[in-house]
């Protein structure tokens, strides 16, 4: 029997778990694919930490060894950061190699690139494992591009974040206690940033941007903000008006142009993100014909990170795909949203009449809603404001104003 021969970027949490995954699951990929998949070479930064899995399986820091293998048929990425992630997917390519990454960062900002250059040497790119881990996110929209048209995307990306906020609602805890929890737990790295600052959960929307509008937003439009300034008092008057913080990215397009954003915003109990808690990721895809399709699921980890680039190796084998981009989806805004306003000094009158207040959760927070926040209130230094998702029901009669 022939075999497809894989070269692994990187043994870490990834890089095993494909490793562990292909040799487990070797009957069934020899099943549907007609041919034994073979890791033949791993490549690594620091070869003292590791040991080949397998006499037979060439274990080297020189990414040269791998290229000069006679016979390789597919590249996997599972190393960290653009570069040198970029550089060796081109030369695989340039070679002739399939690729699969799991390498978001490099993919939000390099995918298009490597989308061209794979199209002309007539090989294949899978790259499901760079967004939301295991949930089947790309191959969902592919099939959905080929006949909707997409509304807008709103989507919990970042499984770090959102178990930090699950713990600070359910414990009462502080920001720093729940990173700390975060931390032992294994779901946070030792330097957060990317997670907490929104960084990761960006370049996710940007490979989704990519996907689905053909081009990514202006990086300088984009709206990104952390999680570390919400307040246990925030997550306390927002518990008990039955709002929950979700760290949310958002896409859409509206005038040609595409906005992506990356905040904390509050969601009400009808809205599907409400009972998304600790690491689960969920994506809800607006579409025309189809309506709100939600997606929900694991968005990282070994096996269900292994099971997204298993996934791409099966498709590439079977077919090279074109991606489709629905640049003609566009998005209708709404008039009208609504807003979460903590303010110790607010009182009713500063509002402002073009501002229509929907319920006083107590002195220092309001549910509003408006066309936009005038400047005046947004840039006032004791006033915090999320954007609230879904619709507020009011909870409290009579209107507390
Ligand atoms: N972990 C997840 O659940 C998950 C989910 C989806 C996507 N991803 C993405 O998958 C990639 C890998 O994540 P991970 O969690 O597996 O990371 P990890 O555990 O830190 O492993 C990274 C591996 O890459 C190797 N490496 C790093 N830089 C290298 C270089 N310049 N040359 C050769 N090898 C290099 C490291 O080698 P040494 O061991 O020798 O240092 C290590 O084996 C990242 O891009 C990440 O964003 C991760």
């Amino acid at each position: 029997m022939s075999k497809i021969n894989v070269a692994l970027l990187g043994y870490g949490t990834v890089g095993k778990g494909v490793y562990r995954t292909i040799e487990s699951h070797q009957d069934r990929l020899q099943r549907l694919l007609g041919k034994e998949v073979k890791v033949v070479a791993i490549l690594v930064r620091n070869i003292d930490k590791h040991i080949a899995p397998d006499e037979h399986v060439l274990l080297t820091t020189n990414y040269e060894d791998i290229l000069s293998l006679p016979e390789l048929h597919i590249v996997i990425d599972a190393i960290v950061g653009r570069e040198p992630g970029f550089s060796y997917l081109k030369k695989a390519i340039d070679k002739g190699c399939h690729v699969v990454t799991a390498n978001k960062e490099m993919f939000a900002f390099h995918g298009t690139e490597l989308q061209a250059l794979a199209l002309e040497k007539g090989v294949g790119l899978g790259y499901e494992a760079t967004v939301a881990g295991g949930i089947p996110i790309i191959q969902t929209i592919r099939q959905l591009l080929s006949v909707n048209h997409f509304l807008g995307i709103e989507a919990i990306l970042n499984g770090t974040t959102n178990f930090i906020l699950t713990n600070m609602r359910k414990l009462g805890s502080t920001f720093a206690e729940a990173l700390q929890v975060a931390k032992e737990n294994g779901y946070a790295e030792s330097d957060p940033t990317n997670d907490i600052e929104g960084y990761d959960a960006l370049y996710k929307g940007m490979v989704l941007s990519q996907l689905i509008y053909g081009g990514k937003p202006n990086i300088k439009s984009v709206k990104r903000k952390g999680i570390t300034h919400i307040q246990p008092n925030h997550m306390k008057i927002a518990e008990e008006a039955d709002l929950r913080f979700k760290h949310v990215v958002t896409l859409s397009k509206s005038n040609n142009e595409i906005q992506c954003k990356v905040e904390p915003v509050l969601v009400p109990d009808s809205h599907p993100f409400y009972q998304v808690e600790g690491v689960q990721n969920s994506v809800s895809l607006a579409t025309d014909l189809l309506g709100t399709l939600q997606l929900q699921g694991p968005g990282a980890g070994m096996f269900p990170t292994a099971s997204a680039i298993l996934e791409d190796i099966i498709q590439l084998e079977n077919e090279h795909k074109a991606p489709p981009a629905a640049k003609d989806s566009v998005t209708d805004q709404d008039a009208l949203s609504q807003w979460v306003i903590f303010g110790g000094y607010l009182e009713s009158e500063k509002l402002g009449s073009d501002i229509k207040i929907i319920e006083k959760l107590d002195d220092t927070a309001w549910v509003i809603e408006a066309e936009y926040i005038p400047l005046g209130l947004s840039h006032s230094s004791d006033v915090t404001i999320y954007p609230l998702r879904g619709k507020y029901e009011r909870k409290k009669l009579p209107i507390q104003v």
